[in-house]
């Protein structure tokens, strides 16, 4: 079983068609085994909340300002997504680290506020191009780490899903490769594990995001410290995000493992 998560960004501005894709998602989810969510605008919370009770699909806002009420104009707040049906929350995508100029500390409070909750929290970190080049990808990870997980408690690790995406990976069709995923996923969980003293890295889930396609799912997710995958681009179009979701990963991965070195089983 995988966690996988689609972020939709702003990529669905018609609700006509979020409504059929809602339709199409949950037809589509019958038939897979894994855990399976969407982050999507909070202006189509109500219809998702509907659209999928009683099935297993999960849906995420896609960011939150981390006060809970008061004079934020345009910004809803963890707990207003919460009343709304949404049970994770997106945090420290590169989108909003760039273009929204969000910063270490303010990712932080976010991630407090969303764990304050009780949200799950999709937590993304990554590096650059020009970082990855000059080496410093590890010490990128860390910092990351270090000041998004600022005060934020032993016990919410489980609560936290932790987004490898290297930010030259996302959306531009060149994924990382399965070796340097894995080498960051296995690194990610044990900085972590070191920073809070866990004995092993059972409680810490680590997605990778970046051009995660139907073609290339299996040999990313596949890896030993992969747990799952953050889908931009295909997570849009069902037909791609099939070809993602339906894939019995227990079964593959034995088979796929034959062939690849770094994989689970
Ligand atoms: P992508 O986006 O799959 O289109 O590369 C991933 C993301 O931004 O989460």
């Amino acid at each position: 079983m995988k966690y996988l998560i689609g972020n939709h960004k702003m990529n669905i501005v018609d609700k006509g068609v979020f409504t059929n894709y809602l339709k199409g998602l949950k037809k589509i989810n019958k038939k897979s085994n894994n855990a399976v969510g969407i982050c999507i605008s909070s202006v189509y919370f109500e219809k998702a909340k509907k659209a999928l009770k009683g099935t297993k699909i999960k849906f995420a806002a896609q960011n939150i300002y981390y006060k809970n009420s008061g004079s934020f104009t345009g910004e809803i707040s963890a707990n207003m997504a919460k009343d709304f049906g949404a049970e994770m929350v997106l945090v420290g995508h590169s989108e909003r680290r760039s273009t929204f100029n969000e910063d270490d500390k303010l990712i932080n409070n976010k991630l407090i506020s969303v764990l304050n909750d009780k949200l799950v929290a999709i937590f993304c970190i990554g590096e650059s191009k020009q970082e990855r080049e000059q080496g410093f990808t590890n010490k990128i990870l860390k910092n990351q780490l270090v000041k998004g997980l600022k005060d934020v408690e032993k016990s919410d690790i489980k609560n936290i899903f932790f987004a490898y995406e290297p930010i030259w990976a996302i959306g531009t069709g060149v994924s990382a490769s399965p070796k340097d995923v894995e080498k960051a996923a296995k690194f990610i969980k044990n900085t972590i594990a070191k920073m809070y003293e866990f004995d092993n890295t059972d409680n810490i889930k680590v997605l990778y995001g970046g051009s995660l396609t139907g073609k290339n799912a299996t040999e990313i997710l596949c890896l030993a410290n992969v747990d799952g995958g953050l889908i931009g681009g295909a997570s849009v179009k069902l037909d791609e995000f099939e070809k993602i979701i339906n894939h019995d990963y227990d079964i593959e991965c034995k088979l796929e493992c034959k062939k690849l070195t770094n994989c689970k089983n």
